[in-house]
């Protein structure tokens, strides 16, 4: 009888580890539920005393000073009270909890123990979050969830929004001109702007959506994309004059809705509603930096004035500015500062300066900066953006090769739309007429 028993259990373990290497291999989120997350659960809990101690998460009640005897002694309890641990709950390949900070305690320490903590868990990064006041979120990811990023299909196109790439939360990183209309991208060379233009372009060319694109590097990344922009400037001089033809355009749209009884172009018919603009600047720098002459000078303000005129009063009648620079600091001119105000999205890459990271997220989220500032050479296209819910997130675009979107471009370049005062500017620009 015993040996019958013996036999089904051998069997049932048998099946319980085929089964289970099965399930597992075929759905990795599965491995992670079932083995990955277990086991950084238990470390999480049984290192916590010890990880706050060490790295002064801890408080103390004790007096500071007491006496003994004749003397009085100064100095810091050893031992004292770490801050309350939730239950560490799993999230797709990792672990989050929730910590209760005892009374005088802040997010900041926290913040510069996430290396600590990362490596007391063995897990890749850990994220430190304050969603309310009083508590702290910690978000201890197992691997890089950015190093690969897959592009789920099926996304649903809906006008003016784009799937950029994946977020390090595991949602999707969506760009949506009609919540966030005017972004500023920066990064060093080579950390991505253009890839995220490329994708971009790619994105928005199926959709009835005109693409203006001014590339003062001599049109080497945006030309590309040429047979689906309604126009393109090259040049300073061409940009002066596309940017002073899209404040017309404003005008003239002002004066459409205005005629309706419409707060924005939104509130037209749909007959009578003119097709949104999206601007794409690489290279900001370009545009405003000059040898000096009087002639550069008056340019280089007039497509500041431009720039701003267009951010300022741009959202509510469709006009939309992508702005890419390697290096956006004030030096650039008094002016970048004003658009930096309009240009509500962000998303820094690797940056080689602090300043632009100061720049790009110094005035939304402080401690985004020393974030974006760690990005590594190796992750093109990882940035730090603004997150729908009002912080913000690590993402990674899809990588969107200059072919992909050329191949877009082509295949949608009858859906150009051609905007009246634009075309003028177009023609001008290709006959290279000067003025
Ligand atoms: N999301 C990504 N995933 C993988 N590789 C990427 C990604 N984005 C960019 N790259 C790689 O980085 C290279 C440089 O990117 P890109 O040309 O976009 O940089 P850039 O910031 O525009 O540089 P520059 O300032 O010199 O124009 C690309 O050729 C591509 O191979
Ligand atoms: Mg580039």
């Amino acid at each position: 009888m015993d040996a019958v028993v013996y036999a089904f259990a051998l069997a049932a373990l048998a099946w319980v580890l085929v089964a289970g290497r099965e399930i597992t291999e075929r759905h990795p989120v599965w491995r992670w539920y079932l083995t990955g997350y277990p086991s950084m659960a238990i470390r999480v809990v049984t290192t916590w005393r010890k990880v706050c101690q060490v790295n002064d998460l801890t408080v103390s009640y004790q007096p500071a000073r007491r006496v003994l005897g004749d003397l009085v002694v100064r100095g810091e309890a050893l031992r004292g009270v770490a801050p309350r641990l939730g239950l560490p709950r799993p999230v797709p390949g990792g672990v989050r909890v929730r910590v209760r900070l005892r009374p005088g305690q802040t997010p900041a320490p926290f913040l510069q123990a996430a290396d600590a903590l990362a490596h007391a868990w063995r897990a890749h990064a850990v994220r430190v979050d304050s969603p309310e006041r009083g508590v702290v979120t910690l978000t201890a990811s197992a691997s890089d969830p950015l190093a690969a990023p897959h592009e789920a299909s099926g996304q649903p196109a809906v006008l003016l929004s784009v799937v950029l790439g994946l977020l390090e939360t595991g949602g999707v990183w969506r760009v949506d001109f009609r919540r966030v209309p005017h972004w500023l991208i920066v990064g060093a060379t080579r950390s991505g702007k253009s890839t995220l233009l490329a994708r971009l372009v790619a994105q928005l060319a199926p959709q009835r959506v005109a693409l203006v694109g001014i590339d003062c590097k001599g049109g080497m990344e945006l030309a590309l994309f040429a047979d689906r922009l309604t126009v393109l400037a090259t040049t300073r001089r061409q940009a002066v004059e596309v940017l002073g033809e899209l404040v017309n355009e404003i005008q003239r749209r002002m004066y459409l809705c205005r005629a309706a009884g419409a707060r924005s172009i939104w509130d037209l018919e749909d007959e009578a509603r003119p097709v949104p603009v999206v601007v794409l600047v690489d290279e900001l720098a370009e545009l405003y930096l000059t040898n000096g002459s009087r002639e550069e000078r008056a340019e280089a303000e007039q497509c500041s004035t431009y720039l701003l005129r267009l951010a300022q009063l741009g959202a509510a009648l469709g006009v939309y500015l992508v702005i890419a620079g390697q290096r956006v600091g004030s030096d650039l001119g008094p002016g970048v500062t004003a658009l930096r105000a309009q240009l509500g999205g962000r998303v820094c890459h690797r940056v080689n300066d602090p300043g632009t990271a100061e720049m790009a997220l110094g005035d939304l989220h402080k401690d985004a900066v020393a974030v974006a500032q760690s990005i590594r050479t190796d992750e093109q296209g990882v940035a730090v953006t603004v997150a729908d819910s009002g912080g913000w997130v690590r993402g990674r675009t899809y990588l969107t090769t200059p072919d992909d979107a050329r191949k877009a471009t082509l295949e949608h370049a009858d859906r150009t739309p051609r905007l009246p005062l634009l075309a003028l500017a177009k023609e001008r620009g290709d006959r290279g007429e000067e003025r």
